[in-house]
């Protein structure tokens, strides 16, 4: 019998991302071997995205260039999951009738089940589920990097922010409990990780079910989200810990406490901010003011010395006047942010926002997307100019993309740096790096001592290799 073989595409966030590497755990645990594209694999799996409408348009783009493969070895299975497959649930098989398989946000861990299934039908079968059936880290992972490793602690969005489907398409918030996920990172420690990023969707509202679901009710007043991070912060050798993305309106003093107090809590912090204007920020029901969010970022800037700042903004919500885009343009500005995602708004169907007035000219949108990109792609590369002849530690990944004699690594702060390859350390190992030059979005520099000792923990000797 030869081989199966599978080839994952992922759309979207960091959500998607270990989605797909769970679903190629479970692929693998199938008896599937990776392959190297689309064309020579036997199975095609499309892990989407729905957040705006170009991620549709694209996507079925990319699955119309699947239905000649299809044709060419009807053998082939094209299987379509995640976000857009819930929101378009069989409207996307009949869009698509080559594929075999459809599954939503829900039901992953059904994979093997649905194959099955599709091996005994000529139409496509499709399954959406309203309802999680377990976390996807319950599920076994292919990792793409040895040493890196996400973790959700969190599933669904409790909040409704109207230009937001992901409340739609993911569910209620749903906490995986504290034991868990602890017991997750200690294994993940002992299979070579030294790096985790925690993922929810508004990581700070961690535990509130779990809390409510306590004999007291939820009397005490300490966040989970922060005992979280002290109790990974117990885990020895594990090296860092980040997490993604916290709700400006949830976060605590607690967690910032606890990001100054954890060693292994790296000097990160991604804040979504969406707007700047106070009168768009409730338009788009998100709770907290522009003043507030402000002061935040200066209060998480003086505990934190360092620390890396970085927001996602959305230009062109309906009814954004001039006045408030150059409201948003100065909280950029003093909130000096590090890095920043920007994004021209998308009406997305069954949202709040979908169906209010003022809808913006998309010339308009993109007028000033390219606006806020210029200033954020200023304040990027000046953060990095300041880094420039400062030591720090990296933690390398891998081959530069674009120049394979450099491997890259990251700074605590997330930052790209590339070096030379170092003859005595790897993919895995945490070096000193002297970093000599900034670019808008990495830098380049020196390996000045490889390996490092770990700072955090002592499970790893000096000139241990991670993996
Ligand atoms: N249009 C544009 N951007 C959006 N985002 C979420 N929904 C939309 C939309 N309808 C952005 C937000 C969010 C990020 C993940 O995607 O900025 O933080
Ligand atoms: Fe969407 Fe708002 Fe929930 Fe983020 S917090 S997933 S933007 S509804």
């Amino acid at each position: 019998m030869t081989t199966q073989t599978y080839f994952i595409r992922t759309f979207g966030c960091q959500m998607n991302e270990h989605d797909s590497e769970r679903a190629a755990g479970v692929l693998e645990m199938m008896g599937y071997r990776p392959a190297a594209d689309e064309a020579s694999a036997g199975l095609v799996l499309f892990n989407t995205c729905a957040i705006r409408e170009n991620a549709d348009n694209k996507l079925y783009g990319q699955l119309s260039q699947l239905k000649p493969l299809k044709l060419a070895d009807p053998d082939k299975t094209i299987v379509v999951g995640g976000c857009l497959a819930q929101k378009d649930q069989g409207a996307l098989a009949e869009k698509t009738p080559w594929v075999d398989v459809v599954y939503g946000t829900h039901n992953m861990g059904r994979l093997p089940q649905l194959l099955a299934q599709a091996d005994s039908k000529s139409l496509p079968v499709v399954e959406i589920l309203e309802h999680t059936e377990m976390f996807p880290s319950a599920l076994p992972a292919r990792r793409e990097v040895a040493h890196h490793a996400w973790v959700s602690i969190s599933i669904g969005c409790n909040n409704s922010c109207t230009f937001c489907i992901v409340p739609s398409l993911r569910g209620p918030e749903k906490s995986r409990k504290l034991g868990e996920i602890v017991a997750e990172v200690r294994a993940l420690v002992d299979d070579g990780v030294s790096e985790v990023s925690l993922l929810g969707q508004n990581v700070n509202s961690y535990g509130r079910d779990l809390v409510l679901a306590e004999p007291d009710g939820g009397a005490r007043n300490r966040t989970m989200f922060a005992e979280l991070l002290h109790a990974l912060g117990e885990v020895e050798g594990l090296q860092r810990i980040r997490f993604t993305s916290p709700h400006p309106k949830d976060f605590t003093s607690d967690v910032l406490a606890a990001m100054r107090d954890v060693p292994a809590v790296c000097e990160q912090l991604h804040l979504p901010l969406q707007s700047g204007s106070d009168r768009v920020l409730k338009r788009m029901r998100r709770s907290y003011r522009a003043r507030r969010y402000l002061d935040l970022v200066a209060e998480v800037r003086s505990t934190i010395p360092g620390v890396a700042i970085s927001t996602d903004i959305i230009v062109g919500f309906p009814g954004e006047t001039e006045a408030d885009f150059a409201q948003t343009l100065e909280v950029v500005e003093e909130a000096a942010f590090d890095s920043a995602f920007t994004f021209e708004y998308s009406s997305r169907p069954g949202t709040d926002a979908a169906a209010m007035d003022g809808h913006l000219d998309p010339a308009v949108i993109n007028e000033r997307y390219v606006r806020l990109s210029d200033v954020t792609r200023d304040l990027a590369a000046a953060s990095n100019r300041r880094q420039v002849g400062t030591v720090q530690e990296l933690l390398l990944e891998g081959p530069s993309k674009t120049d394979p004699t450099r491997l890259s690594g990251r700074t605590r702060t997330n930052r790209l740096v590339h070096v030379p390859a170092p003859d005595d350390a790897g993919p895995g190992d945490l070096v000193n790096a002297e970093l000599t030059d900034a670019r808008s979005f990495y830098l380049l520099g020196a390996v000045t001592s490889s390996p490092v000792s770990a700072p955090v923990g002592a499970a790893l000797p000096v000139g241990a290799r991670t993996r």
